[in-house]
Formats: C-alpha cells, structure tokens, sequence
C-alpha cells in the first residue's frame, strides 16, 4: 500500500508546474526548487542553484524528502541524481553517465546502433573536411546537430549547404565541443513518446506531438517549443507498442547490458517516415510543453509511479489510467524569443484564465517584480492548456484561455494542434 510521500521538485518551467499539479493533485506533499511565481502560490518553494549538484543533494536532506524529482536536462547531465543517491534519498532520474542519451547525440546514435533502434543515419564529425563530406554524401535538406545540450536550438535543417556548413563551424568551434552531427534527412510527422523506467521495467505515457519552431506553419527558428497537444487521432492504433517494443525498451535493456542503467524518463522524439518510425532524438527528462498536455489527461496519481521508478519497483506498480479527453497547450513567449526574449514585462489576466472552466494557466518564465507585479522573466512565459471532449475543443479552450492574458509584446502560435504539426 502507497503512502503519501514528501517530494522535492527542481526546475522552474512550465513542466515542473505540471508535474507539481499532479503530485499535489494525488494527495503528495512537494517543495519547488527554485520553482517560479506560479509555482510559488501553490507549494513551498526555495531558492536553488540547480547547477550545484551538492546544493541539491543537500537541500533533499535538509527538507527530509523522500523522493526528488529532476525536471531539466542539465543538473542530470551535471550529476544530481547520482548526488542525491549517494545522500541515500530516492530520485527520479537518470545517472550523469545515462543523461548522456540526451547530453550526446553521438553517444545516443552509437547506444541506437548497438540496441537496433531505428534512427537516421549519422555522421559524427570532428573536422570541417569530414562536414564537408557527409553534407554531400547526405544532399539536401541537411541536418545539422550540435552534439551537446543546446536547449533544443542546436539543430539546423535548411536547404541550403551554405548555412549548413556555417551552422557546422560554429558547433566545431563552440568551447568544450569537438564534434558535430550530420545527419539524413527524415521525412513526416514528428510524435513524442515519454517512458517512465527504473532500468528494467517500461510504463509508457500518451503520445503527444510537439511544435518546435517559433512561426505558424512551421517557419522560423527552431524553439523550446511553443505548443503540444494528446491524443493523436490520426496515428496508428498500435503507436505506443511499436515505439514501446522497438525503441524503448531495446533502449533501455541495451543500457542495463552495457551498465549504465536509465532509470527516470526516456522521452523519445521520432519522425513517423514513409519507411517507418525513425527517432530524431533521446532526453532524459519530461518533455516541454508536451508533459503539459499529457499530464493533464492522467487520472492516477503521478507520484507512486515516480517512486516505484526511483526504487526500482515499477513492475509492481499499478497501471496508469488515462481521461479519453484531449489536451492542447499554447505557449505564451516573450517579446523577441527564442533570438534575445525582452524580460521584465507585466503580465495580466493569468490567474483569470486559470479560472476558467477545463483551462490551466501554468507559469515559465515568470517572477514577482518588487512592486509585487507578476512579470516575464524568461522567454517562455507561460503554458496555457485547455481539455475537452476532443481537440477542437480542447484547443477553443486553451486559445479562450490566452485570450484573457495581456504581456506586452507576447507571441504564440494560432495554429497548435491544427492537423499534423
Ligand atoms: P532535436 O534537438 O534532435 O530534437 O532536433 C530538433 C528538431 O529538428 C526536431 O524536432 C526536428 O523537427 C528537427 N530535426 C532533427 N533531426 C532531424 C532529421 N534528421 N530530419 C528532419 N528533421 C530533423
Ligand atoms: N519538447 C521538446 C523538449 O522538451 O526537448
């Protein structure tokens, strides 16, 4: 029998706002770290530098958490979930050494390789003379991948081989990289998978699909990610299984054999091809904004699933139970993102929309300004997300919901969840 337990949540978007919602929603105790204004209205949350393992470590004993929860992709590719084991606390999420599925892109392709997962065909590259060739061996449109962390806007995808080969030379040059990724051009829409596992055992979430770059239709630069939404009508029935037995679970047996254990969450980005499903790429943590919209569709408590995770119990654990509903989130992002976001703008209407019947209003880059002002501090702003019988509704509520919000110079897509992303 599960008991409530007390859970330490680090981060401070939109996605740990979600993952907050649930656990409170399931009847657990949380403490955000470092959290944001939004989050800070609802549960404790205390200042952090997430970058400081240690720190992290030693704020999990302090508070007597029973489990951490890390959101983002640095502090476990920095450690935190090694730090935190090492004080004798459970944790969700990978080692530093397994974070390298995301913190890698050479490293994932080499673990996909040995796990038989499908991928695009990759070349890693550490010379301009090697770029070079694989731009030609490969043809347009290329594909471009800074091997590190880049926040998502380390990838370009252009036609034209000239900013390619710059977008290359920059990666090559950037301090502590020495490789770039060039890789095969995959066709077709893009689903998001996230696997919950404690290294042996897989529970997989619902697919959701994720729109990356900041223009409608698909323009503009690569983002964060300004919109998502779940279920995905027009995908295969059988979806989740093929990604499951294919990619997800040969992924993390593979890591095991290799002893590097996942345990956490195994998000998979995949590009459904005419010659099949292909993953795009691997992280190590919940997906933003599409942990918004999944989770707003969970009917069980999110907080025993990541426990058993963490404890590796997740055999035992009980099945996930899904609302047939759908979800659609919006974001809300600063004036001028993803190039340079203009911060330390008021924002008004949030706790309206939040109001609003089947619309959550959940908070990014927000800060309370000294004059207790609620204002933009990030380029993300906020995530709005609206449930419904199915996606036109849902959508007409999230878009109802935006529009009871005011940020001067805000922007966000109008056409999230319409078709195939
Ligand atoms: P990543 O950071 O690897 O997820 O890449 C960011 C985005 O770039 C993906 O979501 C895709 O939209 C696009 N992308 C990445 N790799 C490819 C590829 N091989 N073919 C087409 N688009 C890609
Ligand atoms: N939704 C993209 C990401 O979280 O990386």
């Amino acid at each position: 029998m599960f008991t409530f337990v007390k859970i330490l949540v680090v981060g401070s978007g939109a996605r740990e706002h979600a993952i907050i919602r649930a656990l409170v929603m399931g009847g657990d105790e949380v403490i955000a770290a470092p959290g944001n204004a939004g989050i800070s209205r609802e549960v404790p949350s205390v200042p952090l530098d997430i970058a400081d393992s240690a720190q992290i470590a030693a704020l999990a004993a302090s508070e007597g958490v029973d489990l951490v929860v890390i959101g983002p992709e640095l502090p476990l590719v920095n450690g935190a979930a090694d730090a935190v084991r090492a004080a004798g606390i459970a944790c969700f999420g990978p080692s530093a050494e397994a974070a390298l599925l995301e913190g890698s892109k050479a490293f994932a392709k080499q673990v996909m390789a040995a796990a038989g997962v499908p991928t695009a065909m990759a070349r890693v590259c550490t010379t301009m003379q090697e770029v070079d060739s694989a731009l030609d061996g490969f043809g347009a449109p290329f594909v471009v991948k800074d091997d590190g962390l880049a926040g998502g806007k380390g990838v370009v995808v252009t036609e034209d081989r000239q900013s390619a080969a710059d977008h290359a030379q920059q990666c090559l040059h950037r301090p502590g990289e020495s490789a770039v990724v060039i890789e095969e051009y995959l066709d077709g829409p893009e689903v998001s998978l996230f696997a919950i596992t404690d290294g042996v055992s897989v529970v997989p979430l619902q697919p959701a699909q994720d729109y990356k770059r900041v223009g409608e239709q698909d323009t503009g630069p690569n983002t964060g990610g300004m919109g998502a939404y779940s279920p995905l009508p027009w995908a295969p029935v059988d979806l989740v299984d093929d990604i499951v037995n294919r990619v997800i679970q040969p992924t993390v047996d593979r890591m095991r054999l290799d002893g590097i254990p996942f345990s956490g969450l195994l998000y998979a980005g995949l590009a459904l091809t005419s010659r099949g499903l292909r993953v795009v790429e691997f992280n190590a943590r919940f997906g933003d904004p599409e942990t918004q919209a999944v989770l707003a569709r969970l009917r069980s408590p999110l907080g025993p699933v990541l426990h058993a995770a963490a404890t590796g119990t997740l055999a035992a654990a009980e099945p996930l139970h899904w609302s047939a509903d759908a979800a659609v989130t919006v974001v809300l992002a600063a004036e001028n993102y993803p190039a340079s976001p203009v911060l330390g703008d008021v924002i008004n209407g949030d706790e309206r929309a939040d109001a609003l019947p089947d619309v959550q209003v959940l908070h990014a880059g927000t800060a309370l300004a000294a004059d207790g002002n609620l204002v933009s501090s990030g380029g993300r702003v906020l995530s709005i997300i609206g449930t419904g019988g199915d996606l036109t509704q849902a959508r007409g509520r999230a878009y109802a919901g935006v529009a009871e919000i005011s940020l001067r110079g805000s922007h966000y897509r109008r056409d999230i969840a319409q078709g195939k992303g």
